[in-house]
């Protein structure tokens, strides 16, 4: 396993280009079931997560080509499906369940291996199998997979969900699509990775209307064209790296980036003395003074503050002056690189679903394990701040969903390589 060495060096100075959106590309490249076409995503991010929905859609029989070292991917579902989606492949990422929908709307069935419990908290499926249900599919649970069929085709429904899931809205949506008649989801989620996917099935034909707010309503048509589609800006991965000038100094401009998609994130950063300014080809991120103010956050689904960005976020008042309270309110387990930062020489108290995070002048490097996602990075981020050396292991988790990180962040001048294992 390979582990990630970082020598903090003060402050860091360039441009750093952000990537395609993974979440948004996990749920576009289910959407070519619903089609006989092929179609092309350009601007998709070159990750490991990217590569295991590859193999999914490969596994139900669907011809994928990767151009421009995987930026373009073109994606064909015109021969027979396979309409089970294996444990073997499952297991490895959630975003897997989002071939759900497409599958039972293009074949009428469907098997997919049940997502199994994750680090950061239980994540079942029951707001899927609600909205599907909706829509007149049968799904049981037997052997550990889900069996969904319809008889005699998905039927357009109202449903209102009870937490506006994010994967559960995509599965509804792109199963709508191909439904008979109208389909109205309330309670929808309004994460931008959504309106991406929505602007997408328009390309390809599908009515919808509604992308962003909470009511999406859809129209059903007999069938889906292909289509090509550029992939939104990740905005986890920018938001990552304007925390970077934040956490060490020096002005970095994120390619690419726009407020809008961080809204509530550059409200936070603005209360803890961290400029933002829109520019005509992204964002530019610089530190007011020598230290950051405290604040607290709150995580919520859009437009409020993303619970992926929370780690990150705790990784940065780590080092403010004053005390923050974090509350984590979408995943009951999401702590875990709080231990990490506390052998960095954090202050932190977990209690529950908060977190109590009392600054300190100076963080000092550490070894220190990746446990998720977002903990990886939010690991990365401390290191670059603090004195001495920090060896990060465990960093295939960073690799699921950032593209060239030590690459990226060392044209800004940061001292940062992968020590590849054997
Ligand atoms: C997506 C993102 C993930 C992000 C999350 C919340 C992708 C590929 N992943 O995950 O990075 O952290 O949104 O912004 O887009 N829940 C249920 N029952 C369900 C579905 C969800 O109880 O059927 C719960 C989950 O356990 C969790 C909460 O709802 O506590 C949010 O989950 P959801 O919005 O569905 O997240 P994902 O789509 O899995």
């Amino acid at each position: 396993m390979d582990s990630i060495l970082v020598k903090g060096n003060g402050p860091l100075n360039g441009v750093i280009p952000i990537a395609g959106a993974k979440n948004a590309c996990l749920a576009l490249m289910p959407a070519t079931l619903l089609s006989e076409e092929p179609l092309t995503l350009t601007n998709a991010p070159r990750l490991s997560d990217i590569r295991t929905m590859t193999q999914l859609l490969e596994s139900l029989g669907v011809e994928v080509s990767a151009l421009q070292d995987g930026k373009v991917i073109t994606m064909s579902s015109h021969g027979l499906l396979n309409p089970v989606a294996d444990y073997d492949i499952v297991r490895k990422m959630r975003a897997s369940n989002l071939v759900l929908g497409p599958l039972l709307a293009r074949l009428g069935h469907a098997v997919v291996s049940l997502p199994g419990g994750c680090a950061i908290g239980a994540r079942p499926m029951d707001i899927h199998i609600d909205a599907l249900t909706a829509l007149g599919a049968e799904i049981e649970l037997r052997d550990g997979n889900l069996h969904a069929k319809t008889q005699g085709g998905l039927k357009g429904a109202v449903h209102e969900m009870r937490f506006a899931s994010v994967g559960a809205t995509e599965n509804f949506v792109m199963a709508a699509t191909l439904a008979k008649g109208t389909s109205v989801l309330k309670n929808a989620a309004r994460e931008p990775e959504i309106v991406d996917l929505i602007h997408c099935l328009r390309r390809m034909g599908a009515e919808i209307e509604g992308e962003g707010t909470s009511t999406i309503t859809i129209q059903g048509v007999d069938r889906l064209n292909g289509a090509t589609h550029p992939v939104v800006t990740d905005r986890i991965e920018l938001g990552t790296y304007m925390l970077v000038p934040a956490i060490t100094g020096g002005e970095i401009e994120c390619l690419g980036g726009r407020i809008n998609l961080v809204g509530a994130f550059c409200e936070k950063l603005d209360a803890a003395g961290i400029s933002v300014t829109e520019t005509e080809r992204g964002l530019k991120v610089t530190r007011r003074n020598d230290r950051v103010k405290a604040v607290d956050v709150v995580t919520e689904p859009f437009p409020g503050f993303p619970t992926d960005l929370q780690a990150q976020m705790m990784a940065l008042l780590c080092t403010a002056d004053g005390t923050s309270v974090l509350e984590e309110k979408i995943f009951e387990n999401r702590f875990m690189h709080a231990p990490e930062l506390m052998r960095m020489g954090a202050k932190i108290e977990v209690q529950g679903g908060h977190a109590t995070v009392t600054g300190v002048e100076k963080l000092r490097g550490a070894r220190v394990m990746a446990t998720d996602l977002r903990a990886s990075v939010s690991l990365i981020l401390a290191a670059l701040a603090a004195e001495g050396e920090t060896v990060v292991s465990r960093v295939y988790h960073l690799d699921r969903g950032y593209e060239r990180v030590e690459e990226k962040l060392s044209a800004c001048g940061a001292k940062i390589e992968r020590i590849r294992s054997e």
